[in-house]
């Protein structure tokens, strides 16, 4: 009799390693973190689980840690979550030593949560263009300073930021989010340099739309269909489609496609790839350089 295993043998990739998400309570981070975690990696997430009351597009709420700390551990494994800002470098650092204290060492950091809004350039809340700088390439930063040292000691580490195909090109209404985007990749392909001789690679990956929280609500219903009084989720995508930015079809992506480009940059397939980007977009990259 054979008995049902409970994994592949590609399932434990990642066995005894530590994986560090940000904006792990929902979306992307939450994705990637129950991949990792179904892969074999111990897991620690934080997230701010907080709104912004001058910021247009819901962020996570709380709960949200509970939930993605729940699905770890019914795969298994460990998973240490804590509400964390990562504008706040004290928090961050603060919860990247109880990583070191719980689990001893951090192989893979993914630098993940991000959040958005839009208004052209000229009539730009002030704040909004610094709450998503600060939170996107300022918030990147802070999770690349808070792990570097240590994945330098250890002479190992992946680390993966999320960047987008905003990060890529220009898009209406998006300047502030256009330019913490580039942002990442510069700061990836810097970092990049510093790290590599301590055997530390550090990718970012650059999703198209996909299918989360950030983009399923009703201002970005209302930002894509301002001619409809009661626009849909069906009707974001139609305008997606109709766009001709995404020459596959396909509107939004799910969460797993870039979950996937996170794990093979986590994985030994990727060792000596490092200061890249990967577009998963449908080929929406296919259109820039
Ligand atoms: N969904 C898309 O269409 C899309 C496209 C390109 C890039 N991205 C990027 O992907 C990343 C993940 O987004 P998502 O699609 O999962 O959206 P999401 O809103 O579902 O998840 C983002 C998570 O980050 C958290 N977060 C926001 N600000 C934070 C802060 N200051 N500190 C800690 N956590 C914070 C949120 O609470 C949320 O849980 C973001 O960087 C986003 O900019 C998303």
């Amino acid at each position: 009799m054979t008995s049902t295993p409970t994994r592949s043998q590609a399932d434990d990739e990642f066995e005894g390693k530590i994986a560090f998400i940000t904006g792990g309570g929902r979306g992307q981070g939450r994705c990637h973190a129950l991949a990792l975690a179904a892969a074999g990696a111990d897991i620690a997430i934080c997230d701010i689980e907080e709104q912004d009351p001058e910021m247009p597009v819901p962020t996570g709420a709380p709960g949200d840690l509970d939930t993605t700390r729940r699905q770890v551990e019914a795969l298994g494994r460990r998973c240490l979550s804590a509400v964390a800002d990562v504008r706040d470098r004290v928090a961050l650092n603060g919860f990247v030593d109880s990583i070191m204290r719980e689990f001893g060492r951090i192989d893979i950091a993914v630098a993940n949560a991000g959040i958005y809004s839009a208004a052209p350039i000229h009539q730009m809340p002030d704040h909004q263009f610094d709450a998503v700088l600060q939170t996107n390439l300022t918030g990147v930063y802070n999770t690349i300073r808070a792990v570097a040292p240590i994945m330098v000691e250890q002479r190992s580490g992946r680390i993966i930021a999320t960047a987008s195909g905003a990060g890529r090109l220009g898009l209406p209404n998006l300047a502030h989010y256009n330019a913490s985007k580039w942002g990442v990749i510069g700061l990836v392909k810097g970092s990049a340099i510093d790290l590599g001789r301590y055997n530390i690679s550090v990718n970012a990956v650059c999703p198209a739309t996909i299918d989360t929280p950030i983009v399923r609500n009703e201002f970005t219903r209302r930002l894509y269909n301002p001619e409809l009084e009661n626009p849909t989720d069906a009707d974001v995508d139609r305008k997606i489609l109709s766009g001709g930015k995404v020459p596959m079809p396909v509107a939004m992506l799910q969460p797993e496609e870039i979950t996937n480009a996170v794990l093979f940059l986590a994985s030994d397939r990727a060792k000596y790839i490092s200061g890249s980007t990967i577009d998963v977009g449908g080929g929406y990259a296919a259109s820039h350089t």
